[in-house]
Parts: C-alpha cells; sequence; structure tokens
C-alpha cells in the first residue's frame, strides 16, 4: 500500500493536535481492510491524565463508526512546529500499543514516520508481543 499518502493524512490530522501542555504534537491515520482512513491527533487536558493520544482518538473514530478491521497505522509526531518534517518518530504508547491489538491483528502495519519518505515500518506483533486478550 501507499504509505507515502497514508503518512500525509497523519500529517494533516497533526495540524488539529490540541497540545499546549507538552507541545508534543501527533497526529495519526489509520486504515481500515476496506480501504477506509480514520485520521486522528492527540487531545490534552489540565488535568493531564485526561489527555487522549493520536492513535486511540483514530482508533475510537473508527469503531464508532462500525470498522473493526485495520491493516495499518502511520504515526508522526514531534515537538517541532513545522508540519511536514520531524526531528525523530513518534513510537504508539503502550496503552495505544493495547487498544491497536483488540482490533488490529498482529500482521497489521504500524508506519511511524518522519517526513512521507523518510518512514520505519513494524508489525503489531513486532511491537505488542505477548499481547494481553481475554
Ligand atoms: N501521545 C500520543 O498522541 N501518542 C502516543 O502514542 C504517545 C503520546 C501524546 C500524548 C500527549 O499529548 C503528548 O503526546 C505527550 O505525551
Amino acid at each position: 500500500m501507499d504509505y507515502a499518502e497514508l503518512i500525509k493524512m497523519a500529517f494533516e490530522a497533526r495540524k488539529y493536535a490540541y497540545a499546549p501542555y507538552s507541545h508534543f504534537k501527533v497526529g495519526a491515520a489509520l486504515c481500515a481492510e476496506n480501504g477506509k482512513i480514520y485520521t486522528g491527533c492527540n487531545v490534552e487536558n489540565a488535568s493531564f491524565g485526561a489527555t487522549m493520544c493520536a492513535e486511540r482518538t483514530a482508533v475510537f473514530k473508527a469503531v464508532s463508526r462500525g470498522e473493526r478491521d485495520f491493516k495499518a497505522i502511520a504515526i508522526v509526531g514531534g515537538l517541532t512546529e513545522e508540519e511536514r518534517e520531524l526531528s525523530g518518530y513518534a513510537y504508539p504508547c503502550g496503552m495505544c500499543r493495547q487498544v491497536l491489538s483488540e482490533f488490529g491483528k498482529p500482521d497489521m502495519k504500524v508506519i511511524v514516520a518522519r517526513t512521507a519518505e523518510d518512514y520505519k515500518e513494524f508489525t503489531l506483533g513486532e511491537l505488542l508481543p505477548e499481547s494481553f486478550t481475554l
């Protein structure tokens, strides 16, 4: 699949990040098995624990529209204000990995990107091996 397009959508979503406390803005673009894309950004709160990550925003948007099968997610994040180039890769936090694993299969692709061309590709199984399930 064309990760460049998915990464660009993550950068677009990052523009809406609300991060007045950490200044760390994150965008995510989640691709469902049917090809539909759901984006998300982080939304912080003065009560810090109420903050929501970009990845989970995207997953919850998708699931609340009836999607449950995902093939890839692209994630971009960093402190810089630059819209299309970041100094580093933003890896999903543990809680987001767990939420992704609720729906994504172990072979779901997780793309962390600095630019549309500069990215690293992992599987969810690599990032969260032996994940918890009921
Ligand atoms: N954040 C994400 O959006 N995704 C992650 O996987 C890790 C962290 C956000 C939460 C908070 O707004 C900021 O990054 C700094 O932790």
